[in-house]
């Protein structure tokens, strides 16, 4: 276990990790979608467009300076803080996503800390939600800076306050967001696949927006329980158990999630942020697979993992089903700018000055703070003050 900047507990990557599955179905799958490029964020749902734009189809362009440094903010986690931790090219810090339809406005944080006073936000889900918020805490200490008022044993779920605007950040780990054997171990996981888990649906009711994502636990190999009985599995050769492929336990899980959240009395503004692109080249994170390039991907520069492409088709499914039962839903579609930015990973730089000469496991799919991920929230927060407006003019 390496220590996190605040003391905490954090996860070994391997841990954290996957195995990546080689069902023959996703060969085809693999054929089918394989990304379709720039038509992809036009398809996409236009829950994302804030005052006629959407601002998920754009492109990178050169030029800004990243939202913060970091020394300036205290909330990054160690292995995702790559200056310090050695990383020697920078370019990677100097990119602003570009939507072809408008500018994105540089954030302004008080702005957006008054038009959310007396309001709280939760994160719900893994370790790249943690990444998430963590740059949000950076970027919003520019005009405040958080308290932690609550952790878990585990430092794995956080809450902070914003004390002069009253706001509220909760960060819930519920990495499959139904009940799992997780907290346990990481080997044999089952999972429950009609249970929701209530870390955090036993505080949904505390909040206005509730952010929802899945991500790589999904992947591993996992024993799907319904109804108290094993209903299948996913990438288990060794087990005598019906393969119900990559995406089956996710589209479940998030169906289930959503229809709680539109069957409470309590109607929190939901917002589903899509699949988080991994960049291992040259192998997979197990055997030897590293992010090493410096630049961004142009369009049509790069073949999307087949994996990654299904479960963000799945969010985008889930996502109608949610808004045809009434949800108030939004979609924050940071898949396809993530793919182009291989750019901005750790790779070795997850530990602090590593030896490179002994070819140390990289990690290719946390992001680097600062970095691509402080884009998430720049359009995250493009959503909420769209959403506040929406609401004044009302
Ligand atoms: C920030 O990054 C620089 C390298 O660019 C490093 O020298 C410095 O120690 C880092 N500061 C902190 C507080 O981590
Ligand atoms: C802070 O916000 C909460 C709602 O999140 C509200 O109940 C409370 O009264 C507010 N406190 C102050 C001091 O305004
Ligand atoms: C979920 O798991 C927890 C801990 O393993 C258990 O206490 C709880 O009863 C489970 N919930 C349901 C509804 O089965
Ligand atoms: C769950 O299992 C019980 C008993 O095994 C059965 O009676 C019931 O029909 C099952 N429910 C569903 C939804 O499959
Ligand atoms: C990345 O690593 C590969 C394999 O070692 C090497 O061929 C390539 O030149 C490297 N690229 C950069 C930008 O360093």
């Amino acid at each position: 276990m390496a220590e996190g900047k605040q003391g905490m507990p954090y996860k070994s990557f391997c841990d954290f990790f996957l195995m990546l599955s080689g069902s023959a179905f996703l060969a085809v799958l693999a054929s089918q979608l394989l990304f379709p490029r720039t038509t992809d964020a036009n398809s996409a749902p236009m829950k994302g467009v804030v005052k006629g734009c959407d601002i998920f189809s754009g492109e990178w362009k050169k030029d800004s300076a990243p939202a913060y440094r970091n020394s300036s903010c205290k909330f990054i986690s160690s292995p995702q803080d790559c200056l310090t931790n050695g990383r020697p090219d920078t370019g990677y810090l100097y990119w602003r996503w570009k939507p072809y339809s408008c500018e994105l406005p540089p954030i302004d944080t008080r702005k957006f800390l008054n038009s959310m006073r007396g309001k709280s936000i939760a994160f719900v889900g893994d370790s790249i939600l943690r990444n998430q918020m963590e740059s949000l805490l950076c970027i919003l200490s520019k005009v405040e800076e958080a308290v932690l008022v609550y952790h878990d044993e585990a430092f794995q779920s956080k809450t902070w306050h914003l004390p002069s605007h009253n706001i509220t950040l909760g960060l819930i780990w519920a990495p499959f967001l139904v009940n799992s054997t997780e907290a346990k171990s990481k080997k044999d996981l089952q999972i429950y696949l009609d249970v929701l888990d209530t870390t955090w649906t036993s505080q949904a009711q505390n909040y206005e927006y509730i952010m929802l994502s899945g991500g790589q636990w999904f992947l591993k190999e996992t024993t799907f329980w319904e109804n108290n009985t094993i209903v299948g599995c996913h990438y288990c050769p060794d087990k005598s158990l019906k393969e119900l492929g990559i995406d089956y336990s996710y589209r479940r899980v998030l169906r289930l999630a959503l229809r709680f959240l539109s069957a409470a009395d309590h109607k929190p503004v939901v917002i589903v942020r899509t699949w988080t692109p991994s960049h291992f080249e040259y192998g997979k994170w197990y055997n030897g697979g590293i992010c090493n390039r410096t630049m961004p991907f142009k369009e049509g520069e790069y073949n999307a993992d087949p994996e990654d492409a299904v479960m963000r088709g799945v969010e985008l499914e889930e996502f109608q089903e949610g808004l045809a039962n009434g949800l108030n839903l939004k979609l924050l579609d940071t898949y396809h700018l993530s793919l182009m930015r291989p750019d901005g990973h750790p790779g070795p730089y997850r530990r602090y000055h590593p030896d490179l000469t002994k070819k140390p496991q990289e990690d290719c799919l946390h992001w680097c703070l600062p970095g691509p991920i402080d884009t998430w929230n720049e359009l995250l927060i493009a959503i909420l003050m769209g959403e506040e407006e929406l609401r004044f003019s009302l």
